[in-house]
């Protein structure tokens, strides 16, 4: 068990909205087998519901709005150099870092995103896959490189669209997806590692 535990990547979570997929991680993180430990967690929103989870569970957070955003990345990175972050796993996380945050940490940021890549990057992927008629949407996790979703695939799951969807109740099936999602990309990599 000690060698379990000795071996998890050290790492931060940045989300900007609900945090479903953060507490998802999180309550991975604490199982034996999981080869996570989520020792910090960067909110680009003051307000997240995921805040108030956070502070009760002990788990360290910051806030950063990305007004300046430079700045906010130059902290940012100061504060994952010191804590030793080994990996980043961005969810829900609605900013764009930049080139150069992201070569800082090159190969070490995963994302995931509520469509099958490469089909709708960017925002309102639900509508748009309504609106097209298609059959299938679903989600992604990748690495994040620097042009917007579009990093090495890790691993997808295809949700089925029927007639009645609207983007509401797709994304809530897709949410559902997503979270057994992002622990299985994770087991990918890292058991490779
Ligand atoms: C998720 O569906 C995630 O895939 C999406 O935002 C939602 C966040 O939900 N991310 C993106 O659109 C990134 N471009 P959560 O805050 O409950 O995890």
């Amino acid at each position: 068990m000690e060698e379990l535990i000795g071996i998890k990547k050290r790492t931060a979570i940045f989300i900007s909205g609900n945090g479903s997929n953060m507490k998802n991680l999180i309550k991975y993180s604490k199982k034996k087998y999981s080869l996570i430990n989520v020792d910090l967690v960067i909110s680009s929103n003051k307000k997240s519901n995921a805040i108030r989870y956070l502070k009760k569970n002990k788990i360290d957070f910051k806030i950063f709005d990305f007004k300046q955003k430079n700045k906010d990345e130059r902290k940012i990175f100061n504060i994952l150099k010191k804590r030793e972050i080994q990996l980043i796993c961005l969810a829900g996380f609605m900013k764009i870092l930049s080139k150069s945050f992201i070569k800082r940490f090159n190969g070490k940021i995963l994302n995931i995103h509520p469509s099958l890549l490469p089909k709708y990057k960017g925002l309102n992927t639900h509508e748009r896959a309504i609106l097209n008629k298609e059959k299938f949407s679903g989600c992604t996790v990748h690495f994040v490189n620097s042009k917007l979703d579009s990093g090495k695939i890790i691993i997808q799951k295809k949700v089925k669209i029927n007639k009645k969807d609207n983007p509401k109740s797709l994304s809530k099936k897709i949410l559902k997806q997503e979270h057994l999602l992002y622990p299985k990309a994770l087991k990918e990599i890292l058991s490779r590692t």
